[in-house]
């Protein structure tokens, strides 16, 4: 983890001491807001250094785009992600570039991310959707957006990558495997946090000790999810731990062995929902504060999906939400909810900040600055403003500078899924539903692996067809599938019918 940059000095914040470094201004709760407010007027590359650790941070959009360039730099691992590592292994997001692993996995479930597969998914979202809006409407008073668009996310990548039913919205309390995961996640974040500090080793131990029972119990479920379905008649391919239990790859033959699944399963359920609710969570919360984007919003979905509140968007519909589809970019641009990556070069380089980087040194490209880099994005930067992402003015804007989802061969496998998610699910919502939001909320953020808004409720009062102005167009939504959640009840865990033929019923 040693990141000297061959002794080279970065501009840092004020007040640095002689042990902790740059520790003590440091907010450990909300380490990359504080880390924003640290940057002011240190320009595009920066360090921390706390205590035995330098941290070397692009803030600039022009250096972003330049590490982007596959030929020079490629994924590293941050300390963050090193520690996760004893949680996730080898599973696509915490594999080094050269473990045949990531190439095999990568290789093997690129299919599952293609349009075909989203055209499967698609009703599975819808129902998973419905089933949130059944139990809003048997709740009375305001909604927790971010803990429900939570249960909504994790529903949906569960039931269409295991064709796993965590009952979310049949639960009061959630299952405690999400508990037991986040509290596993929570222990590795820890030590990745406390690598750098003295007694490092020690304090690693504790929290081993302490979260050994949640690990255990994690994998556990996990394997019996692999169990189950070996066991099961079920061997084609139709979803992620279909292929990857059943499918060789094509040219090698070779396939991933089973504690590989586990961590894929766990790599999945992790990268897969709390990034798309924080999207979700965000793009609501800036509708909401602002009466003429939550009409311009209603406006497109009623355009598209007509006078029936309950309509549900058909597969091909979901590409018409330009302005949902703009608010969510924009949600993103402000709060992009993996909010880094980091990069090394292949080769020995120099920047063109004339920094020289070797293959061992590398820097974390910090996106919510690099997305408000006024030199990119203007004066009014830090305002939330859709239209940013209107055609014409994303033409001739400087390239690799919008990166909410990585960048290179190793950016986000999920990108489609998510924004075909997030942009149904929006549109599903603004349709059924008038929304109102406390005035005086100030937007506050919890920052675990994701971002996320907190404290952040909506009122909900269902729209009737009288509330939705008739201007019908050609494009309106037909009768779209639905998918049964269903039957296999094991470990507190429903194996879902699947792959949802066409004609399938609510
Ligand atoms: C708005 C939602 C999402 C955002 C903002 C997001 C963002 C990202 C980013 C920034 C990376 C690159 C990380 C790095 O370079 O270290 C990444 C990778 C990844 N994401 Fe997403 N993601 C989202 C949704 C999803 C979904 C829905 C899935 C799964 C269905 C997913 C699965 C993954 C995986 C497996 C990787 C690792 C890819 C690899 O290295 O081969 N993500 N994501």
């Amino acid at each position: 983890m040693r990141n000297d940059w061959s002794g080279q000095a970065f501009p840092h914040p004020s007040g640095r001491r002689p042990i902790a470094g740059d520790a003590l201004g440091a907010d450990s709760a909300a380490p990359l807001q504080s880390t924003m407010e640290r940057a002011a007027g240190l320009g595009p590359i920066f360090e921390l250094k706390i205590f035995d650790q330098k941290f070397v941070f692009v803030s600039g959009a022009e250096l972003a785009a330049e590490l982007a360039d596959e030929s020079r730099f490629a994924k590293a691992l941050s300390p963050a992600l090193v520690a996760l590592r004893e949680f996730a292994g080898e599973g696509l997001f915490t594999a080094y570039n050269d473990e045949t692993s990531w190439s095999l996995a990568h290789d093997l479930l690129r299919p599952a991310f293609t349009k075909d597969a989203m055209r499967r998914y698609h009703p599975i979202m819808l129902a998973a959707a419905q089933e949130l809006f059944d139990v809003w409407d048997a709740h009375d008073g305001p909604v927790d957006v971010s803990a429900d668009m939570t249960r909504l996310t994790m529903e949906t990548i569960s039931r269409t990558a295991f064709s796993t039913d965590f009952g979310s919205f049949s639960r009061e309390e959630p299952h405690p495997f999400i508990p037991a995961m986040i509290a596993a996640l929570k222990a590795g974040q820890r030590k990745g946090m406390l690598a750098s500090m003295p007694g490092a080793g020690l304090m690693a131990k504790r929290i081993d000790k302490r979260n050994a029972h949640h690990q255990a119990y994690v994998d556990r479920l996990l394997d019996d999810i692999i169990v189950a379905r070996r066991a099961s008649e079920d061997d084609d391919d139709h979803d992620l731990l279909g292929i990857m239990l059943n499918t060789p790859h094509p040219e090698t033959g070779a396939r991933l062995d089973d504690v590989n699944i586990r961590h894929q399963i766990l790599t999945f359920l992790v990268a897969g929902h709390e990034t798309t609710s924080g999207a979700l969570s965000f793009a609501l919360h800036y509708l909401t504060r602002d009466p003429a984007l939550l009409a311009r919003a209603h406006e497109e979905v009623d355009r598209i999906l007509g006078t029936d509140p309950d309509a549900e968007p058909a597969f091909e519909q979901v590409a018409k939400f330009r302005f949902l589809r703009r608010v969510l970019d924009e949600g993103l641009r402000l709060w992009p909810t993996a909010p880094a990556f980091t990069r090394s070069p292949r080769e020995t380089t120099t920047l063109s900040t004339g920094h020289i980087m070797r293959p061992e040194d590398w820097a974390i490209v910090v996106l919510p600055l690099v997305h408000r880099d006024p030199a990119v994005w203007g004066d009014d930067a830090d305002e939330f403003d859709p239209d940013r992402f209107l055609p014409e003015r994303s033409r001739g804007r400087a390239a690799h500078t919008y990166k909410p989802f990585g960048t290179g061969e190793r950016s986000c496998i999920g990108r489609q899924f998510a924004l075909h998610e997030a942009v149904l699910v929006l549109a599903r919502l603004l349709h059924r539903y008038d929304l109102s939001a406390n005035p005086a909320y100030e937007l506050r953020i919890a920052e675990r692996l994701t971002l996320m808004p907190v404290g952040f409720e909506l009122g909900l009062t269902r729209r009737t067809p009288a509330d939705v102005p008739g201007t019908l167009e050609e494009d309106q939504a037909g009768p779209s599938d639905t998918c049964p959640a269903s039957s296999i009840d094991q470990a507190g865990l429903k194996a879902t019918s699947h792959g949802c033929p066409s004609g399938s019923q609510k």
